[in-house]
């Protein structure tokens, strides 16, 4: 199955990687919705809404907390990597819902961060925002400004950025292979990227070991972990 796909991004002249969650679970990031996932174990609206944080932001500041310092001690994994390294060939870009920062991490220059970032804070009221790589003394961490800090991500009922947004329509609609990677596609509007692809006559191509809502409509489904298709699917494209 993985020889076809490689022939088409052989030919493709701009490729687009729509990623979620599964593409970091073998970096020991866990997903939300699969069995050891987030909104398994924890209440969404609790710890990840404006109105949560308004209501207890020490609680939702200690669960981004431990996200951040697990997600900062993970490393990237093959599959990452192998996105990474077909830039060297390829125009790539990869819109990611993911806040994880591992594709950057893995030496992707193209990444279009849906959700935002857990390694970026900003204040919820002046235009501050960093890069904060360090645990914070005390929580909720506050701005000069006197105001509270949040993380820099987006949030159910937040609109995402929308600069980030209008370019991941624009890549979506221009490119012309489209590999939907380890994302249940349960979340809106991310989940319409593949659509938009489809309309403009890219191939759509999934890797995830589970199906999903599109898995019907792609052009090729591949039931397979990240970190073991992309590799093979990289070492198949250099032949
Ligand atoms: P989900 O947890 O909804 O889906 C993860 C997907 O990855 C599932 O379809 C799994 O089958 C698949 N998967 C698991 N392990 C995999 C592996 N090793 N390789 C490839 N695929 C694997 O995560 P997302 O689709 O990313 O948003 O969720 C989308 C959004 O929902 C997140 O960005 C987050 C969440 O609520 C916000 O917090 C706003």
């Amino acid at each position: 199955m993985l020889e076809p796909i490689a022939d088409k991004l052989r030919q493709a002249k701009n490729i687009v990687f729509v990623t979620g969650a599964g593409i970091s679970q073998e970096s020991g990031i866990p997903t939300f919705r699969g069995k050891d996932g987030l909104w398994r174990k924890h209440d969404a609206m609790k710890l990840a809404t404006i109105d949560a944080f308004y209501e207890d932001p020490k609680l939702v500041w200690e669960w981004y907390e431990e996200r951040r310092s697990n997600i900062l001690a993970a490393e990237p994994n093959a599959g990452h990597l192998a996105i990474a390294a077909l830039e060297k060939f390829k125009p790539v870009h990869i819109l990611t819902q993911n806040i994880d920062g591992l594709h950057q991490r893995a030496g992707s220059s193209q990444v279009h961060e849906l959700h935002g970032s857990i390694i970026t804070v900003r204040c919820t009221v002046c235009d501050f925002k960093d890069t904060i790589t360090s645990s914070f003394p005390k929580l909720p961490p506050i701005c000069k400004c006197k105001n509270m800090l949040r993380p820099d991500v987006v949030w159910f009922g937040e609109p995402l950025p929308q600069g980030v947004w209008n370019s991941a329509i624009c890549q979506a609609r221009s490119c012309d292979v489209m590999m939907v990677v380890g994302t249940s596609l349960a979340v809106s509007p991310a989940n319409l990227l593949p659509v938009y692809a489809k309309q403009n006559g890219a191939a759509v191509i999934e890797i995830n070991p589970e199906e999903t809502p599109m898995s019907a409509d792609t052009d090729i489904s591949i039931r397979s972990s990240a970190a073991k298709a992309l590799p093979e699917l990289l070492s198949i494209f250099q032949k």
